[in-house]
């Protein structure tokens, strides 16, 4: 979900316009109120819609929007002031927005050049490093081709190594430690000691390994110790400006092809086992680096793959974190050093993103590196055979209990059941509930009624003060407008192509060209609006036009655009007659509740110069009512013939 959605989510339209002074009464499912933006003291033409999030003035105003459109409106702010304000209001931080401005983008260069010059600083140390040669080429089976792909390096002892070498290449000592690769000291050291230096290196007598993020450009190193009393055993770059643990996948400049290829990705847990696995032919392969996966990285891989495999440690990091986050808390999972497979997490990633996720487990205790030097056709079939999350978790429990012991099944069925009800589809549900119940040798029928059944349904979180995280698909599923406008948009954003196509189509029906005015949301309205100029413009392609101009604040949503709109890639004609017929629905579903609404106005209005407006107003909803519903007829011949 969008930062937009999350703050769309969070807020309460209600709260927002009350408090803005309006007096908001309630109407059947919604409320009226006097239109704060016109003088109006006779009829309440100013209607909030709460389950949409979005309000409209049938009066002189004759507009309406979402929240974000209501306080720009309202304190004559742009769109970028509008989502600072309430996303402070709501509790959701922007940073992620902080978009890359020149400056910035240079600084970010600066630092990739530097650490680019860093691996070859790195690798010159490790090929004067005999014992250290000697360990990835004899204990680790690499070969020397391996080593100069995955341009692996040694850091040296020693503590001001670095900076000599980069202060004589016109780096400065902060430069080293934006990017990570020196460790300030603590302030008071540098206060005594007036000319030591600030800073020390951050890897000393470790194997470097280069992260590079999806287009390989370098971002940080991953370092394993050389000496096995270093600790910790692995020590990464800190966060830096162009290094997020969380954003990026290890290897996965080097496998995004290979997954292409296979329609399939394999998740890992170590860069040796990442690397060990490329060398032996299985390139699709990629890991985290010691923290949690996270739903960045799981997206990073649905552009390729829809098919993940999460092939686990036998150990406790791996196989028992999955059933560990059955009921543990999830900022437990955030612990460095282990990855939080938790079933849940990847259950409601995996229905969000449509994705395939399946976990392969590893047997006797070996990595996978230790798995290919034995066979390395052993690791086609761990991977041919891995298992949906369900089964996986109801056969990981199972395994080495007494499944005859009635509290052994009650336990077994108390941790799966739950998940199973979390699945969003019918089917799949049965499914697993078939499974388990033949699993544990009892009659399907026993789980009715057990506490799980009853579990209390999910609330949705209306008011401001509400800090507990959104429930993601909450907004889409909600509310069915957004979900079609997002659709829509989204597939204009992939193809603004589409646009010129879809203008003739309406005009054919009779209908207007497709308008910022046709989106409730501020976010769509903004995005469609680049979309359309880009259409209207020949200098640059459409793409390439967008993706310039979209203003910072919008990045974002369209870029979880870019990862919903996969499936738009499928069959062009499809995806056309669905756009259509959505655009016209999403106009129709506008025209009736405005319906509804202007007669209830009409009601409340005994006379006056607004009667006449809304009968107007009336007259033409009907009219382009009608003509919606010829245009679904057209369209429905249109595809039979
Ligand atoms: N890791 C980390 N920090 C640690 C421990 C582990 O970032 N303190 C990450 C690294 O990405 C590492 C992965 O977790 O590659 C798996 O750790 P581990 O299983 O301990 O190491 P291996 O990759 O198996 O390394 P080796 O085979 O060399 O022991
Ligand atoms: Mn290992």
């Amino acid at each position: 979900m969008s930062t937009v959605d999350e703050i769309k989510a969070r807020i309460d339209i209600v709260d927002l316009v009350s408090e803005a002074g309006v007096k908001l009464r309630h109407a059947g499912k919604n409320y009226t109120g006097f239109c704060p933006f016109h003088e109006n003291k006779h009829t309440p033409a100013f209607v909030v819609w709460p389950e949409s999030g979005t309000w409209r003035c049938f009066g002189q105003c004759n507009e309406g929007g979402d929240i974000f459109k209501f306080v720009m409106k309202r304190e004559g702010i742009d769109f970028k002031e509008a989502l600072a304000k309430l996303a402070d209001r709501a509790g959701v931080k922007l940073d992620s927005f902080v978009a890359e401005k020149p400056e910035i983008k240079e600084a970010h260069e600066h630092l990739r050049e530097l650490l680019e010059a860093a691996t070859f600083y790195y690798r010159a140390h490790l090929l004067n490093n005999h014992d250290v040669l000697t360990y990835l080429r004899e204990k680790r089976k690499l070969t020397d081709a391996t080593i100069e792909i995955f341009g692996l390096g040694y850091a040296p002892h020693g503590y001001d190594n670095l900076l000599k070498h980069f202060s004589s290449k016109g780096y400065t000592e902060q430069d080293l430690i934006d990017a990570g690769m020196l460790s300030v000291r603590e302030a008071d050291d540098s206060r005594n000691t007036q000319h030591a230096t600030r800073s020390y290196d951050r890897f000393r007598n470790r194997i470097l390994i280069p992260i590079r993020d999806e287009n390989g450009k370098m971002a940080g190193f991953g370092a394993r110790m050389v000496d096995p009393n270093d600790m910790p055993k692995f020590l990464n770059s800190p966060e830096t400006p162009i290094f997020s643990k969380g954003r990026i996948l290890y290897g996965l400049d080097r496998a995004r092809k290979p997954i292409r290829a296979a329609d399939q990705a394999v998740i890992v847990e170590g860069y040796l086992d990442v690397i060990a696995l490329h060398q032996a032919g299985y390139e699709n392969v990629v890991s985290p680096m010691g923290t949690a996966l996270t739903e960045d990285q799981l997206r990073l891989l649905k552009r390729t793959t829809r098919r993940i495999v999460l092939a686990l440690d036998p150990d406790a990091a791996g196989q028992k974190a999955v059933l560990r986050g059955l009921d543990a808390a999830r900022s437990a999972m955030d612990r460095q050093g282990e990855l939080g497979f938790d079933a849940r997490g990847l259950l409601r990633n995996e229905a969000r993103l449509q994705a395939d996720l399946r976990v392969a487990s590893i047997p006797d205790d070996l990595d996978p590196d230790e798995i290919v030097a034995r066979d390395k056709e052993e690791w086609q079939r761990l991977i041919e055979n891995a298992k949906p999350i369900v089964t996986h978790v109801m056969e990981s429990l199972a395994a080495g209990q007494n499944l005859h012991d009635a509290k052994v099944k009650n336990e077994i069925a108390a941790q799966v059941l739950p998940l199973i009800e979390d699945l969003p589809s019918p089917l799949e549900r049965d499914t697993y509930r078939q499974a388990l119940a033949r699993m544990l040798r009892v009659d399907e029928r026993s789980f009715a009624g057990s506490q799980v059944s009853a579990a209390p349904p999910r609330r949705k979180p209306r008011r401001t003060d509400q800090r507990q995280p959104v429930e993601k698909n909450q907004v889409a599923a909600l509310n069915p407008t957004l979900k079609m406008e997002a659709y829509c948009v989204g597939v204009l954003f992939r193809k603004p192509a589409l646009l010129y196509r879809l203008d003739r189509t309406l005009q054919e029906f009779g209908l207007s060209a497709l308008a910022e005015a046709d989106f409730e949301y501020t976010d769509h309205q903004l995005l469609f609006g680049i979309i359309r100029l880009a259409v209207e413009q020949d200098e640059k392609d459409y793409q390439h036009y967008v993706l310039s101009h979209l203003p910072e604040t919008v990045s974002e949503v369209s870029k979880s655009f870019l990862t919903q709109a996969e499936n738009f890639e499928h069959e062009e004609g499809k995806v056309f007659e669905e756009l259509v017929s959505f655009i016209i629905d999403l106009r129709r579903m506008n025209a009736m509740t405005n319906t509804i609404h202007l007669r209830f106005l009409l009601e409340e209005e005994q006379e006056g110069a607004n009667k006449k407006i809304y009968q107007e107003q009336v007259l033409q909803v009907a009219k382009l009512i009608h003509s919606l519903d010829q245009a679904k007829k057209k369209l429905s011949s249109k595809r039979q013939s």
